[in-house]
């Protein structure tokens, strides 16, 4: 068996910056309220025609694979999360594939929202220490900016979110002692629909306490109808005070699980890098754990919450900036949507 290492990685965010001033010229909102209950100072949004999911993905994934040395012809698999693909399908994998010249490699896309960019990471490590790859491109994008609603009525969601994307590039290593050290994957469904977009769906109406009215055909006609647009049905849905109570339970246990699982305690984590889902939590969870300022990493203050993309961004910046060492024991941890949560313990 292998050890898989994180060789290269890379992150973008789009130019165009919007503080939470530039907000209230679409919504009545300020910027005390949105920095006060989720820490948030600015997000930036994809230009609306020129970039995709994908196309921040590959920005990412140029600097990553770069940075392990090797080149687009060397990748061996690709694994993307996103909630916001570029169609409902195909998935991103296969457009980043065919737009970076990659060989005729295995795409597979994951769809865990928050938790996605770990899951990915957890599945590329399997299919490395089992010696099936050698170098997988592992990337989280979101282009949430071309779905929000930025009206009144959504603004306890669309003041949250932000564009961008972050790879890496996963590798075996011969050192035993540096790595991935393990990944922990959970989900509970009993919430699924406390933060999720219902439409355009399958689902025909069946889970929805409020469900708009089927239209009136024999077949076919449920997947998206002109009344579920107009009624906003086709929009993102937010719990927030029932996602907030959730996310500071399953941080903390998903991140002692990993810790335990290696005979290891809050005081050996280096740095954490959570989801960035909202300051608050971070805090609340960091506070939970009895972590020091210096051991928890956090930029939502300046990108919101980009999903799947959040903890590599971060992760890269973390990195970039100097704050991760050789030798030091980093925790990924994210909790989202399904509800999902998972952890990456990895020494550096
Ligand atoms: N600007 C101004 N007022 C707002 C805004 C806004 N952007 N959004 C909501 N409000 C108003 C509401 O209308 C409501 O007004 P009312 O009392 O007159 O009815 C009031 O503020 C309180 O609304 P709540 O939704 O109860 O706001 P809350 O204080 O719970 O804060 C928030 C909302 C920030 C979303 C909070 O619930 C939260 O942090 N939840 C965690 C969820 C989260 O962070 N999700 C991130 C994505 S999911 C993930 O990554 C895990």
């Amino acid at each position: 068996m292998y050890q898989s290492k994180i060789a290269g990685m890379g992150y973008y965010v789009p130019k165009n910056i919007y503080s939470n001033d530039d907000l209230t010229r679409f919504m009545d909102t300020s910027d005390e309220w949105i920095q006060e209950r989720t820490g948030i100072k600015e997000r930036r949004f994809a230009d609306r025609t020129e970039e995709t999911t994908t196309t921040m993905a590959i920005e990412a994934a140029e600097i990553a694979i770069s940075r392990a040395g090797v080149t687009a012809q060397d990748i061996d698999f690709i694994v993307f999360a996103t909630l916001s693909p570029d169609y409902y399908f195909p998935g991103c994998g296969v457009l980043l594939q065919r737009e970076m010249g990659m060989r005729e490699i295995g795409a597979l896309d994951v769809r865990n929202q928050c938790s996605g960019f770990i899951y990915a990471l957890s599945v590329a490590d399997q299919f490395i220490k089992t010696g099936t790859y050698k170098n997988i491109l592992v990337v989280g994008s979101e282009k949430h900016s071309f779905a929000m609603d930025f009206q009144t009525r959504s603004r306890n969601v669309s003041v949250i979110f932000g564009d961008g994307a972050g790879a890496v590039v996963l590798q075996p290593t011969q050192d035993n002692h540096s790595g991935i050290l393990s990944t922990h994957l959970h989900s509970d469904g009993a919430d699924a629909e406390i933060l999720a977009m219902y439409y355009p769906g399958a689902h025909a109406n069946k889970w929805l306490k409020n469900k708009p009215s089927f239209p009136d055909q024999e077949l076919g006609g449920l997947f998206l109808t002109s009344e579920q647009l107009e009624s906003g049905a086709a929009l993102p849905y937010m719990d927030g005070p029932a996602v907030f109570k959730k996310a500071i339970v399953k941080f903390p246990e998903v991140i002692r699980e990993a810790l335990a699982s290696n005979n290891l305690s809050e005081k050996d984590i280096d740095l954490l890098i959570p989801h960035q889902a909202n300051l608050r939590i971070s805090q609340y969870v960091q506070k939970l754990l009895g972590l020091r300022d210096d051991q928890v990493f956090n930029n939502i203050q300046k990108y919101g919450n980009t999903t799947a993309a959040s903890v590599p961004i971060a992760l890269c910046e973390a990195w970039e900036s100097g704050k991760i060492h050789t030798g030091d024991l980093v925790c990924l941890a994210a909790f989202g949507s399904g509800f999902t949560w998972a952890s990456a313990l990895i020494r550096w």
